[in-house]
């Protein structure tokens, strides 16, 4: 089986590549940057999925996480079109079983920078469009939405003792996901799920859930 994943080289793609070389698949990794892994089930090609795309024949799953988080117009450009781009490329063939897409939180609650969270709106909305067009293939195509993850795009909270209190404070169970437990869902998702499709599932540590009941106790 092979696997194409977007955003090889850092973060969450980076340990989505070795989640699926653990399980002997065959990776292939795109980046704008070098890559991280030598592995000999391990190809790497250095492009931006703005662009121009390597032929890559076979491809059974494609993950896409390359994304920036960026105030400007590049951030709808990489997150929503790059997505849209490498899984046009890859994913609408005969031999694919299923897309996972790595979407946001800040595609359900709007949080974050404005082209950002529309950014992800529009890859959990595309993510259901691939379903219905994969699904003459018997694939499945479904995106994930992780609230914090612990990974080098978010060195600037994370440095910042202040900050990062407060960024943990807003989780239900005090604290962010390692970028292997997102691995760990997107390989559940792509691999043992057959039967669930169009679905997007949020990883947030309960960070949406998290509410404080407001009531007058003295009538209790
Ligand atoms: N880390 C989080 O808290 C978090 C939370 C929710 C969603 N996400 C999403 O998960 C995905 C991965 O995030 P991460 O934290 O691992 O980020 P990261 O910065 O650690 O890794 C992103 C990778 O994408 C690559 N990349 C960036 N632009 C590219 C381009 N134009 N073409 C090809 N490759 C490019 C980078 O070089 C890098 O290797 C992103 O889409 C991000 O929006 C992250």
């Amino acid at each position: 089986m092979k696997v194409l994943v977007s955003g090889a080289s850092e973060g969450i793609g980076l340990a989505v590549c070795k989640k699926f070389l653990q399980q002997n698949f065959e990776v292939v990794g795109l980046d704008v940057q070098s890559a991280s892994i030598n592995h000999m089930n391990y190809t790497h090609f250095v492009c931006d999925v703005r662009g121009a795309l390597p032929d890559v024949d076979g491809v059974n799953v494609v993950i896409t996480s390359a994304g920036v988080q960026l105030p400007d117009e590049d951030t709808i450009d990489v997150n929503l079109k790059g997505t849209i781009n490498v899984v046009e490329k890859y994913a609408l063939q005969p031999n694919i079983k299923s897309v996972v897409t790595i979407a946001s939180s800040s595609a359900r609650n709007g949080a974050e920078f404005p082209m950002y969270s529309a950014s992800k709106g529009g890859v959990v909305a595309y993510t259901k469009n691939v379903a219905l067009r994969l699904a003459k293939y018997g694939a499945t195509a479904n995106s994930v939405s992780p609230g914090g993850v612990k990974t080098a795009s978010n060195a600037p909270v994370m440095n910042d003792q202040k900050l990062w209190q407060a960024v943990l404070d807003e989780s239900l169970l005090g604290k962010w996901a390692e970028p292997e437990e997102i691995a760990d869902f997107v390989y559940f998702l792509s691999v043992v799920n057959k039967s669930m499709t169009g679905e997007d599932i949020l990883i947030d540590n309960g960070e949406m859930l998290k509410s404080n009941f407001i009531w007058d106790t003295s009538r209790l």
